[in-house]
């Protein structure tokens, strides 16, 4: 295995382009987005005291934006855990394959959109804490 250390936490500050009349963000695959966007969704309308999240991915790499209001982002690679704010809609988080991750304390006006590097596939996820601790044990 490669001694490589992926930092857990990874910012993309994306370029406002913005002028006198606002503001403009351009998101573009294999440039601002280190990867080919094949699937973008966006969590709104979130509920009071809810979480979501708990889960990782196999293979599918994202990048996270707040692009209103805002959430907490919990990551957890096994090996050590980090909490951020997204609250900024120039500001995306980059969360690579087999990161752990659970969303808190969403604002009510909280738009959280997501690019995803593959469609949507039930098996690329681990929905089980302990599972996901194991896989990552395995392949340290
Ligand atoms: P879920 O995985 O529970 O969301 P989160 O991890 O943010 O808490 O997804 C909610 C539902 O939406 C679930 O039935 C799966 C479905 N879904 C899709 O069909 N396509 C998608 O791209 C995503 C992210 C979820």
């Amino acid at each position: 295995m490669s001694d490589e250390k992926i930092d857990l936490v990874q910012w993309i500050d994306f370029p406002s382009l913005g002028d006198d009349r606002g503001s403009l963000v351009a998101l573009e695959g294999n440039k601002t987005v280190p990867f080919d966007i094949k699937r973008v969704y966006y969590i709104f309308g979130t509920q009071p005291g809810v979480a979501r999240g708990f889960h990782a991915h196999k293979a599918l790499k994202q990048v996270a934006i707040c692009i209103a209001g805002q959430c907490k982002m919990l990551l957890d690679n096994g090996a050590e855990k980090a909490e951020v704010w997204l609250d900024s809609p120039t500001k995306g988080l980059f969360i690579e394959e087999m990161v752990w991750r659970e969303m808190h304390d969403f604002s009510a006006n909280c738009v959280l959109l997501v690019l995803a590097s593959e469609h949507y596939a039930e098996d690329d996820y681990i929905r089980s804490y302990d599972h996901f601790l194991k896989i990552i044990s395995i392949s340290d």
